[in-house]
């Protein structure tokens, strides 16, 4: 697989919106995230995995994790950057941790990823991907992955701010758009898929290590 020179680069623009879309509101929504042709090979190396290399999602950590069809019902495969396009993918990330860090001071320690497929019906209720205090996991970003999404597929992202039940914002899961938010602030919930719905999820987490606990495991 060759990719052209260019794309593994977020431009010093991109990282400056971003900076400031974080500081002004909590997310920011980019509709142009990746080069297409980046985008177009994430979107080609996930439909090649199997349905067996997605494994059925899971609330929660290590062994407090358990099944829970009743709050989300899509299935993800961890990125390990043993391909191409992962390793692509995570430079970009990689670079964007940095060119945050630098901006922002988030202290960014490093970034974790997966596939998400939703099927038709799939869904994610309400939730927060971080409680403040209790979690490592700061900053969410979601990259989709859907060149032919319209309307009457729904699946869409709706995030909320604090306790308010009306929707601050929804995102439609486009091709190569892609949302950053702060992770204990914004409550969100993917609306049932009318198709299939292909993103990837991401956490920056900032260095949760203390006494003998090492958090994120080496
Ligand atoms: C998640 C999540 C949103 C989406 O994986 O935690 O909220 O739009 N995903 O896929
Ligand atoms: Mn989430």
């Amino acid at each position: 697989m060759s990719l052209p020179n260019n794309t593994i680069l977020l431009t010093e623009l991109q990282l400056d919106r971003i900076a400031d879309g974080l500081t002004a509101d909590g997310y920011v929504l980019f509709e142009d995230f990746l080069t297409p042709v980046l985008a177009q090979a994430l979107l080609q190396e996930m439909q090649s995995f199997s349905e067996l290399a997605f494994k059925p999602a899971a609330i929660g950590r290590d062994n407090l994790q358990q099944l829970n069809e009743t709050v989300r019902s899509n299935s993800l495969h961890w990125l390990d950057g043993n391909t191409f396009v992962q390793n692509a993918y995570l430079a970009i990330m990689e670079q964007l941790r940095i060119g945050i860090n630098r901006r922002l001071f988030m202290g960014l320690f490093d970034f974790e990823c997966h596939y998400s497929h939703y099927r038709r019906g799939d869904f994610y209720k309400r939730h927060l991907d971080a409680f403040k205090g209790e979690s490592n996991r700061v900053l969410s970003t979601v990259l989709y992955l859907n060149p032919d999404w319209c309307k009457k597929d729904e699946g869409e992202l709706i995030l909320y701010s604090d306790k308010q039940v009306s929707p601050l914002l929804m995102v439609e899961p486009k091709f190569n758009h892609c949302i950053i938010f702060l992770s204990d602030v914004f409550p969100h919930e993917v609306l049932v898929t009318q198709s299939d719905r292909y993103s990837i999820a991401g956490w920056f987490r900032i260095n949760g290590s203390h006494g003998i606990k090492v958090d994120p495991a080496a």
